[in-house]
């Protein structure tokens, strides 16, 4: 089932004539991978970084860019150590939203309330806390945000563990999220890298699993406008923000896996955003030895090729493709430098607490090698990361409740006569919060989708708990909750009762690897769960005062129920987290008044978003190719190009008060015009000059060897043997791209120069103000967001360029200033391969959403240069 690397290397160099010949799309070679050079704030880090890789030997170098093999250590993914120096193996650990695996840890709200926060403050906050959490149970990495999926299908299982379909929501909420995991001393990973949109046909042996027989993944196939404008977008903000890792995908990329795609690691990510850090592989992404090492893999996750098996493409073949000559060893030293500039850069040779937990049981006492259960000793310490961060995740609860619509019946008072709470997302799961594996259920209230991107719950406060708390603290009011959605009369009789119903509803997704309700990871279709669209009518009908809350992993369907007046209001809730009751009864009872956003679309149909995921196999049992012909428009983009109203638009939210806008101004600011980066690099620098002796790298005796554990060492001084692939030795020339090997000095790109892309792009070139006035008798929080039109016929009708969410007292007023930067009004340029600011006549819009766009401006012509 698993292509040697030789062998993937002699179909990639083919693959390339046949897509060429064929027309299926084609990635680009693009060699050598870029070496790091330590710009910037990356300076001290690097110059530790390389002094501490000057000292290792290759078989040290290998260990840290090698994984020991999956659940051979404590975390999802560690390294090997380097006893000689007392330097412990780096732990990798899941998920975006807290701990995976772990106990004594909380459930932070999922990336998409992040996003609904539009919030940078909360972003950065909770990634510090996740940080904080993360170094208290000696966890070097943490596997997130992420950004990819962005939300290209809504019904992409994945898109809940980011912040939107909105690049600009993603870039600035990842960039705040990794700053403020990184300010704890923790490594983030952005992830992942790129194009993985749809679970479905992610990986082959999964796939077959669901019965699709295809041999590979499937294949995003993005033109380069697109990729640029859209996809690489945020991942320019999460670079120029510092990130330490990244990890690359399990998808194609043009036919060319993700993590062994020269275009996209060495050119896009290491040549024009200069990331300085290390591209970790996403779990059995890697397909290839050499070919992803040259290709810009700095780190081979769990280790081995399949998990389980002992055997790996880099470890001893890492260390025989050095030997042998294969792979320079500058490269190798550069996975190296780059995996310590991260260490360095976020303070861990300083503070590192030692790993004091271990995933595969939450026992105190277990195996150390829980794969091979060896060593039994104590794995867990039961360390209790939380700190006050259920404060703070009750507050992210709160800010993230999008209000889609109230008849001036909310906020509620918590003295009605009779509440009615209804439907099983208000209550528990009977099997505990935890009870299905990886959340891979939808029993009770839903706080969190299903798959690698969880935690396990501390506890989890249900609606129905806090609502009843709320009214037995403030009277006398009767509350009588329904949990079964089939029991259609109990329900028809208690809401023809109440004064107020509450009905709470759900949809569900997640990973891949877990299907729920035959929903392989991602959604069937955006329709409620459970029966959700009917349980509504059921209460409607008989009760003129229905509330509806959601609890979503995106956008859903509400046509059938929305406009009925007995649904006096709609919230959106997201997946809030372990606080989730808490936080939404701070909204329905006014103690926080709802300032959140809609972070994507909510459409009349499913057809209106334009680019659902591929669902049936489309080239045999080849690759499925997935065209992304909808380019940049996804989401709010596509339904302005096509006409199609929304029920809900991007970017709207209703709150307890009013807010009015005006004196929209908008000036040019005094700046130099853009230039292209020029330029070579040093060439790589060599730290090491390793032996080519075989017989130094033999295991040495001294090593008690861990059954099926990955080493750097040979077992033979015969290289063919050790490596044990029966293509061993075939010559380099016959697979690899010219210059892949080259280490000369190497010329800069045009749209490069700094991490981020060409530090021009940022440049200020107008600023914009406006003034919110809160019109309305309570303070309350608006999002003021800055759309742009770039005016080109291909472009979209509008693009968000910025927001920023503000607290205002009534009557208060706020002039909201900020920048257009030369990125913001700028198009990729794919002739160039840089961008440019296009002489269309450009617009600027401040709103309270994309479709209220109360204030609007031409942005005046710039002299010189730019046109
Ligand atoms: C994919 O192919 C398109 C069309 O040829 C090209 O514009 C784009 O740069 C390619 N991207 C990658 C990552 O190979
Ligand atoms: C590599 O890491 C393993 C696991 O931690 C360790 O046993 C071994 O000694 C390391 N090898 C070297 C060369 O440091
Ligand atoms: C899958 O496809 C391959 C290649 O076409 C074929 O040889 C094999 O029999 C198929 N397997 C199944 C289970 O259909
Ligand atoms: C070396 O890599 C090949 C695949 O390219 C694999 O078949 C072999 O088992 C690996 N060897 C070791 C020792 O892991
Ligand atoms: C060098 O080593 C690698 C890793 O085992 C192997 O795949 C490759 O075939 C070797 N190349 C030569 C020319 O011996
Ligand atoms: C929990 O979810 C599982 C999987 O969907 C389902 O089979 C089971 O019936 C549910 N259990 C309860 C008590 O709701
Ligand atoms: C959509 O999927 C959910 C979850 O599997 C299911 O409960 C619901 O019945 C489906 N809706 C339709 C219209 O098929
Ligand atoms: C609204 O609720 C009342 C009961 O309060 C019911 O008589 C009426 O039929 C409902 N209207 C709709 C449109 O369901
Ligand atoms: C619902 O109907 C009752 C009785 O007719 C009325 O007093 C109440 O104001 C109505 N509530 C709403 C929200 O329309
Ligand atoms: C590396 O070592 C070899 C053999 O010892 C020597 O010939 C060569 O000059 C060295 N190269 C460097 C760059 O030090
Ligand atoms: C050495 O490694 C190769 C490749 O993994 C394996 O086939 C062979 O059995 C190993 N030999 C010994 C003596 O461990």
């Amino acid at each position: 089932m698993w292509l040697g690397w030789l062998q993937v290397g002699a179909i990639l160099a083919s693959s390339v004539a046949v897509a060429k010949e064929s027309g299926i799309a084609h990635s680009p070679p693009y060699y050598p991978s870029p070496w790091a050079s330590g710009p910037g704030e990356w300076a001290e880090a690097y110059a530790k970084a390389r002094q501490f890789v000057s000292e290792l030997t290759l078989a040290e170098k290998i260990n840290l860019t090698t994984g020991v093999g999956w659940m051979q250590e404590a975390c999802v993914g560690n390294v090997g150590s380097i006893p000689r120096l007392g330097f412990p193996s780096l732990c990798m650990q899941d998920s975006p939203l807290g701990i995976r695996f772990a106990d004594y840890v909380s459930a932070f709200p999922a990336g998409i309330n992040v996003g609904a926060t539009f919030s940078k403050q909360l972003a950065y906050l909770r990634g510090k806390a996740m940080g904080e959490e993360h170094r208290g149970k000696g966890i070097n990495v943490q596997l997130g945000p992420a950004i990819g999926p962005i939300g290209r299908s809504p019904d992409g299982g994945r898109n809940w563990e980011g912040f939107s379909p909105d690049p600009v929501v993603s870039g600035h909420l990842v960039a705040e999220t990794i700053k403020g995991i990184q300010d704890s001393g923790v490594i983030a990973c952005a992830k992942h890298f790129i194009a993985n949109e749809q679970e479905r046909f992610r990986q082959a042996g999964e796939a077959q699993g669901y019965g699709f027989n295809i041999s590979e993944s499937s294949s995003s196939n993005i033109d380069d406008v697109t990729m640029h404008e859209l996809y690489l977008w945020p991942f320019a903000d999460a670079v120029r923000a510092g990130v330490g890792s990244i990890m690359c995908s399990y998808t194609q990329i043009n036919n060319s896996y993700g993590c062994g795609n020269s275009y996209a690691m060495n050119k896009l990510l290491k040549g024009e955003l200069d990331f300085q850090g290390f591209v970790m592989s996403d779990w059995q992404a890697q397909h290839s030895g050499v070919s992803s090492a040259l290709a810009g893999l700095d780190m081979s996750m769990p280790g081995d090729t399949v998990f389980g098996t002992g055997l790996s493409f880099w470890g001893t073949n890492l260390t025989i493709a050095v030997a042998n000559g294969t792979v320079p060893e500058w490269r190798v030293d550069d996975m190296a430098v780059r995996i310590m500039s991260a260490y360095f850069k976020v303070g861990q040779d300083k503070n590192q607490v030692p790993t004091n937990f271990n995933s595969w049981t939450r026992d105190e006492y277990g195996f150390e090698h829980a794969l091979v259960q060896q060593n039994y000793r104590r794995v867990n310490e039961k360390v209790n990361v939380r700190g006050q961060h259920a404060s703070l995740i009750r507050k992210i609860g709160a800010a993230s409740v999008v209000l889609l619509k109230n008849n001036g019946v909310l906020p509620l008072k918590g003295t009605e006569k009779f509440t009615a709470v209804i439907g099983e997302d208000a209550g528990p799961n009977l099997w505990g919060p935890n009870g299905c594996p990886d959340r891979g259920c939808d029993n009770g209230t839903l706080a969190m989708g299903w798959g690698s991107g969880t935690a396990d719950f501390p506890y989890l406060i249900t609606p129905v708990e806090a609502i009843q708390s709320e009214i037995l603290s403030k009277g006398e009011g009767n509350i009588v909750a329904v949990f079964d959605n089939a029991a259609k009369s109990q329900i028809a009789s208690v809401a023809s009762q109440a004064t107020v119903s509450l009905v709470f509803v759900n949809a569900d997704s997640g990973e891949g690897y877990i299907s729920v309700d035959r929903n392989e990871g991602d959604r069937n279709n955006l329709t409620l769960w459970k029966g959700g669209d009917e349980l509504i009518q059921t209460v409607a009908s008989n009760c003129n005062n229905t509330i509806v809350v959601m609890h979503t992993v995106g956008a859903v369907l509400v046509n059938e129920w929305y406009d009925n007046p007995n649904v006096t209001a709609i919230l959106w809730a997201g997946l809030p987290g372990q606080e989730s009751g808490n936080s939404i009864t701070d909204v329905l009872y006014g103690r926080v008044n709802p300032g959140a956003k809609s972070p994507f679309t909510w459409g009349k149909k499913a057809e209106d978003y334009g680019a659902p995921i591929l669902r049936e196999p489309n080239a045999g049992t080849d690759a499925p190719q997935i065209d992304f012909k909808e380019g940049i428009f996804i989401d709010y983009r596509a339904f302005d190009k096509n006409n199609n109203t929304p029920v809900y638009e991007f970017g709207f939210g209703l709150s307890y008060t009013t807010f009015s806008y005006s004196d929209l101004k908008v000036e040019i600011l005094h700046t130099r015009p853009y230039t292209p980066t020029e330029g070579i690099t040093e060439p790589a620098p060599s730290l090491g000059n390793s032996s080519h002796d075989f017989s130094s790298y033999l295991f040495p005796n001294s090593v008690e060897k861990v059954r099926l554990y990955i080493y750097p060492w040979l077992n033979s001084s015969d290289p063919a043997r050790a490596s044990g692939d029966p293509h061993y030795g075939m010559d380099p020339d016959d697979y690899l791209p010219p210059g892949a090997t080259d280490g000369s000095p190497q010329p800069l790109l045009p749209a490069g120069g700094a991490p981020g892309g060409n530090p021009s792009l940022y440049d200020d070139i107008y600023r914009v103000s406006a003034t919110i006035t809160n019109d309305g008798k309570v303070t309350g929080d608006e999002v003021p967001q800055l759309y742009v039109s770039l005016g080109g016929k291909k472009d979209a009708k509008i693009v968000l360029r910025d927001f920023e969410r503000f607290t205002l007292a009534p009557g208060q007023q706020v002039v909201w200033t900020t920048t257009l930067k030369r990125r913001d009004i700028s198009n990729w340029d794919p002739a160039e391969q840089n961008w440019v600011v296009t002489k269309h006549r450009k617009k600027v819009y401040v709103g309270s959403s994309s479709r209220k766009l109360h204030l609007k401006a031409r942005l005046p012509r710039l002299r010189g240069g730019d046109d």
